[in-house]
């Protein structure tokens, strides 16, 4: 496995490369989340690629930029463990040069939940995204389901950029009791790690309610809000039943929706999101 850090570098590689090519772009401190994407790119492609980036551009003011894990070595491990040949790392004047002035704005996905509550999260992510794309030219792009909303904008801007990559949403990986896994676990303590399933099992609860025919995103919201605050320290961030495309919130629970959601337990953010719909076991 190569470490990479410059684009001149990366474009050396890319020219090499006869087969297909498969991308997992991260932001470092991975876990079995990130390992079952690479896992995946590495049957599906001949060659992956993993980059590694703290993307500054996606963090708001206040966020947990500064404290954001950063266990490089062990990302590398990992990375070589699970089959990837190239690990772009890049500096941030490499991504940001001086002068770099550039945002890409994705309409419509973005609006609700992690749009709303983050503002300009969105743009810092779709920017990087479309840079790193740009740059590894990838045949296939390897995102998890844990981060829906993520996953339905970046498709978007693909489709709508007419970028020649296929974008594979991949199914979210969980811990104990359900937890999605997700790089800011690691804020959780003890206590907290106890508590956080709880957050999957208010969703899975509501999912079983719309299968079971309740058609309501009101009523389901105040089902999701009567079970969180059951359990200490939690803070809700938002609850939403979405459309899984769009990710505009439904009227009516007619068909196949997402259900998803954010809260804070003490001070770290957690979210997580399911799939649901009339008569559909949800999950
Ligand atoms: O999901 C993440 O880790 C980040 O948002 C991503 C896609 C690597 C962009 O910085």
């Amino acid at each position: 496995m190569e470490v990479i850090q410059t684009k001149k570098e990366l474009r050396e590689f890319r020219n090499g490369v006869r087969g297909s090519l498969g991308f997992v772009p991260t932001m470092g401190a991975l876990h079995e989340g990130h390992a079952a994407l690479i896992r995946q790119s590495a049957r599906e492609n001949e060659r992956t690629v993993v980059s590694i980036f703290v993307n500054p551009m996606q963090f708001g003011p206040r966020e947990d930029l500064a404290k954001y894990p950063r266990p490089f070595e062990r990302d590398l491990d990992i990375c070589r463990e699970t089959g990837a040949n190239v690990v772009y790392a890049p500096e941030h004047a490499d991504i940001y040069p001086a002068g770099f002035g550039s945002a890409v704005e994705v309409s419509g996905v973005g609006n609700h939940w992690c749009g709303a509550s983050r503002p300009g999260h969105f743009v810092g992510v779709a920017t990087v995204v479309l840079k790193l794309l740009n740059r590894v030219q990838p045949d296939r792009l390897y995102l998890g389901q844990k981060d829906a909303q993520q996953a339905a904008l970046l498709d978007k801007m693909v489709l709508d950029l007419d970028l020649e990559t296929e974008v594979v949403v991949c199914p979210t990986i969980r811990g104990a009791g359900g937890l999605a896994l997700s790089s800011r676990n690691q804020y959780l303590s003890p206590g907290e790690k106890a508590a956080a399933p709880a957050l999957y099992r208010a969703l899975m609860e509501c999912g079983r309610q719309i299968k079971m025919g309740q058609t309501s995103p009101q009523k389901i919201a105040e089902i999701f809000q009567g079970l969180l605050p059951g359990y200490d320290g939690w803070r809700l961030d938002y609850f939403g039943v979405a459309d899984p495309v769009t990710m505009s919130p439904v009227p009516v629970i007619d068909r196949k929706v997402r259900l998803l959601a954010a809260a804070f337990l003490g001070t770290t953010r957690l979210i997580d999101n399911i799939s649901a719909g009339p008569g559909l076991e949800p999950g």
